[in-house]
């Protein structure tokens, strides 16, 4: 780390004051902090390394309180710190007292730790620069030095300062159930922008926690200065983005304090969650590159760098339906296809009630006698036979009002004290008070009584269906009932570390009503997501396409599903299915025993090829091609002059081989097909496409076996065979 000390060092009784400036590199990018004893850190810069100090002051460029506090702050900006102190005081008031310098294998960390004049209160702001990537994460520790309680009335993670930014425009994510990650671009105005989600115990499904800034104008995915940010938090929160009355820009992130101020003991400390900056002049989508690599690399996701089983996944093939005999002729059918795992979905367990619907049983974890006479290891047993691994289905934050567990525990929910429940999923879902460690313990020994009485499972499906409905713990003292939302995560977070810990290698998907936890706050402990509970191919090209912008492939569960399919009735071939599904984590989810020979065959080869490819997509760089017209920030005025198709590409990191996809969404005779552009190769390599997943019957198509440089693919392009709807092509490049 570069670290310029600028002025003098000199000691004064036993206070030491210094200034000095404070550089945190990553390999492109930069931040530049101002650490003066006198004050609280600043942020000079955060961008490309074309800046240096000397400069950036010379030429007048402003430096902001890092994390600005109420009380220390113009009063017209928004804070990003308020404590109320036990007299009441709302002012804080902190001097810089030490920085301290870490190194780790692939980074650098920088904590400042400020102390307050006036009060017993010690805040630390952290930054951690990534050595292989382009991210650089920032939290703070808020602790309560003081002898009686203190609240938290605002505490984000952090906070970015872009000094008269001019014309920055705001890529976020919005979306819903079966409609995730929908991208929306405005150019930032004046006054106050927020982002927020309230759910409670999920957090991606209505407006997801990640955001893009285009520095130089409409967001372009190829060039122009981008930041993206990032906040690894499954609970609700805020992103604030505020042009202030000088024309700079700022963004706050961090846990939403409406209806969660939060109470902290003496000598308690509260650490923020990360929120992730990544940087790059190579658009929007060198900035999803730079994410990607810190996912897999950076522990954001739990085993980062391995690829995926191709599985069968029971529900959309069978729902509650579940049979011994059906599961082993799921088993068997999977196997036959050349897949690798199956999962049995929900509808397994109960025993005083059935789980035939979604209004029961969930908490009573043991096996359905009834559906399943002779338990889950015959099962096991039957997916060993046949060379796959075996899975299953929980969803453990949760209960039914119509279950044992909450018949013995009805104070385990929670609830607001002397009101009726409010009823999710199935008219009974309640979701578990996990701010009390007996629920804490009841969740981890659910766990670690089905993986050690069944050690052949090898992947949990852990669901969450419900969002918070009830405010109130009966664990919880009655002052501090505002720490619900907190303290549930933590709780969560907790259970997770301790299934960890015993079982490290347990593949483990986060699934919540589809996306509605894809987000980096508890990915270190899951190995993937459900992308979507909208399985419709065409659909879910926008789906997966929104959210590849901060989630690397080996995350996104996506899974070929059955025609027509059952949410929206749409018919669409199977090679089309398959060629979508295979461009991230590729599964299925559908009856095999209702498909055609025709769509068994197509899905063979599908696995097959496949298995060829799936490091490079799974692992490879991702580069978006072309958008979707719907996502473009300009689309063409209708009817549009060329067809509507999707592209995208993995290159390996030598730029040795690379995989390519494109899809045609429709086509009408007056549409033109366009040339696409390959991205991220070697110009100097010759490249041999070769096409994938050839439609069962067909010959490959003329592009087939034919050799281009990197540079004439990059810079020409080529005419993809597109024809008609549903058109789709996969090409491996090497
Ligand atoms: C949620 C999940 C689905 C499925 C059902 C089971 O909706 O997203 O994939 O597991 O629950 O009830």
């Amino acid at each position: 780390m570069k670290r310029l000390t600028l002025f003098f060092f000199l000691t004064i009784f036993s206070a030491i004051t210094f200034a000095e400036i404070i550089t945190l590199n990553t390999p492109n990018s930069q931040l530049i902090v101002k650490a003066d004893s006198a004050t609280v850190p600043h942020i000079l810069y955060y961008g490309d390394k074309s800046a240096n100090p000397t400069e950036l002051e010379n030429a007048g460029f402003e430096a902001f309180p890092a994390m600005p506090a109420f009380g220390m702050i113009d009063m017209i900006h928004l804070p990003a710190l308020q404590i109320q102190f036990p007299e009441g005081d709302l002012n804080l008031d902190l001097r810089l007292a030490d920085i301290s310098h870490a190194t780790t294998e692939n980074a650098e960390i920088v904590s400042f730790v400020m102390t307050d004049k006036r009060h017993k209160f010690r805040l630390t702001l952290f930054y951690k620069a990534f050595k292989n990537t382009d991210v650089i994460e920032t939290w703070t520790e808020i602790c309560n030095l003081e002898k009686k309680d203190i609240v938290l009335k605002r505490f984000d993670s952090g906070h970015l300062f872009i000094d008269k930014g001019n014309n920055i425009w705001l890529t976020h994510f919005h979306g819903d159930w079966a409609a995730e990650a929908i991208p929306v671009s405005e150019r930032l105005t004046k006054g106050v922008k927020t982002i927020r989600n309230t759910d409670g115990a999920r957090n991606a499904h209505l407006d997801a926690p990640e955001v893009m800034l285009s520095l130089d104008g409409e967001p372009n995915e190829a060039c122009g200065r981008t930041i993206g940010a990032a906040l690894c938090w499954n609970g609700n929160y805020e992103i604030r983005l505020n042009i202030d009355n000088h024309d700079n820009y700022h963004l706050y992130a961090g846990i939403d304090p409406q209806s969660s101020e939060y109470v902290l003991s003496p000598k308690q400390t509260l650490t923020t969650p990360k929120l992730a900056f990544a940087y790059s002049v190579e658009g929007m989508g060198g900035v999803s590159r730079s994410l990607h690599r810190w996912a897999r690399e950076c522990g954001m996701m739990h085993n980062g760098k391995a690829v995926r089983d191709i599985l069968l996944n029971s529900w959309e093939g069978i729902y509650f339906d579940i049979t011994e005999e059906r599961i082993i002729a799921m088993i068997d059918d999977i196997a036959k296809l050349g897949g690798e795992l199956f999962v049995m979905d929900d509808g397994w367990f109960g025993d005083k009630y059935q789980r035939n619907n979604d209004s029961s049983s969930l908490g009573d974890w043991v096996v359905d006698k009834k559906k399943l006479p002779n338990g889950l290891q015959t099962l096991t047993d039957a997916a060993k036979q046949r060379g796959v691994k075996f899975g299953i289905w929980i969803e453990p934050e949760s209960t039914n009002t119509k279950s044992e567990l909450y018949e013995q525990h009805p104070d385990w929910v929670l609830q607001a004290a002397n009101k009726n429940l409010n009823l999710g999923r199935g008219g009974t879902q309640v979701v578990l008070d996990l701010t009390n460690p007996k629920v804490q313990d009841f969740i981890v020994n659910t766990v670690d009584k089905l993986l050690s009485e069944n050690p052949d499972i090898a992947y949990i499906k852990w669901d969450a269906n419900a969002s918070i409905q009830n405010y109130g713990s009966t664990y919880l003292p009655k002052h501090k009932q505002s720490n619900i939302y907190i303290d549930y995560h933590l709780g969560l977070i907790s259970v997770l570390e301790r299934i960890r810990k015993k079982y490290p290698d347990i593949v483990i998907q986060n699934c919540a009503s589809g996306g509605g936890r894809a987000n980096y706050g508890l990915m270190p402990y899951f190995d993937e997501f459900w992308v979507s509970d909208n399985n419709d191919a065409l659909q879910r090209i926008f789906i997966q396409w929104g959210t590849s912008y901060f989630f690397p492939a080996n995350l996104m569960a996506q899974h070929i599903g059955g025609s027509p399919y059952h949410m929206t009735g749409r018919i669409v071939p199977i090679k089309f299915r398959a060629d979508v599904a295979m461009s991230g984590r590729l599964g299925m989810e559908l009856q095999p025993k209702n498909m055609t020979e025709q769509e068994l065959q197509q899905c063979r080869i599908a696995i097959k090829d496949y298995k060829q490819i799936r490091e490079i997509v799974q692992l490879g760089n991702l580069y978006r091609l072309v958008a979707p017209k719907a996502f473009q920030v300009h689309p063409e005025p209708l009817p549009p002059a060329e067809q509507d198709i999707v592209a995208l590409m993995y290159v390996t990191d030598n730029r040795e081989q690379a995989v390519v996809f494109a899809y045609s969404l429709s086509q009408f005779q007056y549409q033109k097909p366009q040339r696409v552009k390959f991205s991220g190769l070697d110009p100097e390599k010759q490249y041999t496409l070769k096409e994938l997943n050839i439609k069962a019957g067909e010959k490959p198509c003329t592009l087939d076996g034919k050799t281009f440089s990197g540079d004439f693919l990059m810079n020409n392009g080529i005419l993809l065979p597109l024809n008609g709807d549903y058109a789709s092509r996969v090409f491996l490049l090497n």
